[in-house]
This record gives structure tokens, C-alpha cells and sequence, in this order.
């Protein structure tokens, strides 16, 4: 795997290969990586010749307060990881790099009415940075295809109507969320849990598919059900942020003639807040 931390290296690099006719599949990511990160750069394997992963944790949506600098960065570890799995290319750029002109002069990307929702009403600006980096990732690497998780599902809806909107000739794929033995989703965050509080997270799996048999069973009293969750998960030690049962097209609150459901579902702990959800057919 090589390593390159400029966009003219990495430009020269990949036209080569787009010149030999090689698909080109992407991979973002902010690094720290674990087995939830490597299941997309499989996949991005099995549909395209060259894999391009990228590990830049983007300031831009992170917001004041939230953990920018203590985010983790591990990139000796992430390259071992990534070359492990067959990534041909890793993009590491520095800030400066990808915000040549400071990021308050930075042109920005914003996907409205989506980007202001549950994540996005929790963490104002947090999709604008979001689909801002990655409409310029799409730039500098000019990928066939690129993969996202299922893990961050609002994110991936972000992403694919960004892509229509400003007709880029990119196919997104989303990637199914990879959980560890416990049912608890795969996450850097999940690093700043105590080993204590990393048992109570998976509480938000276990409550997720509490709700999800309620649904499959013909419960239709979807406010009720939010509610029964948000206290379950309170009792567990979670602090509340959102838990919502949504149509999948849109993510507006699901009504009862709604068959494609997925429930999202943000909740504070200790010092992370983590995310979940899960995907209804009814
Ligand atoms: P990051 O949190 O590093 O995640 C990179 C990609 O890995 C995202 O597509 C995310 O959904 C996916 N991912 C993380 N945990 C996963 C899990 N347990 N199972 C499946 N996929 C998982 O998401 C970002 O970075 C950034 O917002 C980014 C898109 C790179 C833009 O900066």
C-alpha cells in the first residue's frame, strides 16, 4: 500500500491507473480504524480494481466543545490495518492541505433539510462539515464508487443526495454495521468507555431490537414505543439525545401505512455519545 499526503501525488497516482481503465473505490474515513472501517474496504474490493482510503479527521464537523483534539489518531497502526485487507492507497492530507485557505473561507457544501435533523439538530453544522469534506474527497480522488456505513445512517443519506443534487458521477454504496459479540456497534468512540460503561452501551442494541419485535409484533404506538425506550435507556445510565422510529426514504417520523422503517437512535454516555440503528421491514 502507498501512502501519499498530497492531492498532486495523489492525482498523479490514480490517473495512471483510471488510464488503464481500473475502477476506483473510496473509502473515507477519520482513521482509528477497527473491523467495522476494514468490512467497507472488503467491499470496496469486491466491486472495483483499485482501493483509495482516506484518513483526514476533518475540523470542519466538529463542533465547540466536541472532541476534535482528542480524537484518536493512530496512523502507523491504521496503515498495518489497511494494508492487511489489500488497500492499494491511503490519502492522509494535512489540514492545510484540504483547507488551503483556512476553514472560515472554505466554500461549503450543505444538504438541506436532511443535514438538520436528529445528528444533525444535536450537533448544528455537523453535516455541513460532513458532506463539505467529502464532496472534496470526491474531487481529489475522483472515485467509481464509494462505501459508507449503515452505522451512520442519516450521514449516508446526507451523502447520497448531496451526490444526486449536485449530479456527481459517483455510485454510493452503503455497507451493513459491523457489531462486536454483545451486539454493540463498532466505534472509535466506543475506546473512551470505561470497561464498565462499554457493557451498559449495549443497552442501545438490546433496546433497538426491543422495539423492533414490538413493531414486527403490530404495535403502531410509535410515540409510546419512543418513549419506552428513551427509559430503558435511561435506567441503564444513558443520558437522552434522540430516538426516533422513521420511514427510511425520508427519515421523517414513520407513519402507520410505513413499511420501510428504521429506527435511529443517539444517547449520551459517560464521556460519548453513541449512535445506533436498525432497519424494519414491516
Ligand atoms: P468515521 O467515523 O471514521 O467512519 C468512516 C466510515 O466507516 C463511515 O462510512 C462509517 O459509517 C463507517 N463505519 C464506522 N463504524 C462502522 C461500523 N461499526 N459498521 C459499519 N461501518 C462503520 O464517518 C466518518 O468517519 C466521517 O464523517 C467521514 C465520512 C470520513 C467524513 O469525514
Amino acid at each position: 500500500m502507498i501512502t501519499i499526503h498530497t492531492i498532486a501525488e495523489l492525482r498523479a497516482a490514480l490517473s495512471k491507473e483510471r488510464f488503464k481503465g481500473k475502477r476506483i473505490g473510496f473509502v473515507p474515513t477519520m482513521g482509528n480504524l477497527h473491523e467495522g472501517h476494514l468490512q467497507l474496504i472488503d467491499q470496496a474490493k469486491s466491486c472495483s480494481d483499485i482501493v483509495v482510503s482516506s484518513i483526514f479527521v476533518n475540523p470542519l464537523q466538529f463542533g465547540a466543545g466536541e472532541d476534535l483534539d482528542n480524537y484518536p489518531r493512530t496512523l502507523i497502526a491504521d496503515q498495518e490495518k489497511l494494508a492487511s485487507r489489500g488497500c492499494n492507497f491511503l490519502f492522509a492530507p494535512t489540514d492545510a492541505e484540504v483547507y488551503p485557505h483556512g476553514r472560515e473561507a472554505q466554500t461549503q457544501v450543505e444538504v438541506p433539510v436532511i443535514s438538520d435533523m436528529y445528528c444533525g439538530e444535536s450537533r448544528p453544522g455537523h453535516f455541513r462539515g460532513v458532506s463539505t469534506v467529502v464532496c472534496k474527497l470526491f474531487g481529489m480522488v475522483q472515485p467509481d464508487v464509494a462505501i459508507f456505513g449503515e452505522k451512520d445512517f442519516q450521514q449516508l443519506m446526507v451523502i447520497r443526495r448531496m451526490t444526486e443534487d449536485l449530479s456527481l458521477p459517483v455510485e454510493i454504496q452503503g455497507a451493513p454495521i459491523a457489531r462486536n459479540e454483545h451486539g454493540l456497534a463498532l466505534s472509535s468512540r466506543n475506546g473512551y468507555l470505561s470497561p464498565e460503561e462499554l457493557k451498559t452501551a449495549t443497552v442501545l442494541n438490546q433496546t433497538l431490537r426491543k422495539t423492533r419485535e414490538a413493531l414486527l409484533s403490530g404495535s403502531k404506538a410509535f410515540s409510546e414505543l419512543e418513549e419506552q425506550a428513551q427509559n430503558m435507556l435511561e435506567t441503564a445510565g444513558f443520558k437522552r439525545d434522540y430516538y426516533k422510529i422513521c420511514r427510511r426514504s425520508d427519515l421523517q417520523a414513520a407513519s402507520e401505512d410505513d413499511n420501510a422503517i428504521v429506527i435511529v437512535a443517539a444517547a449520551y454516555l459517560g464521556p460519548a455519545r453513541l449512535i445506533d440503528n436498525i432497519q424494519i421491514d414491516l
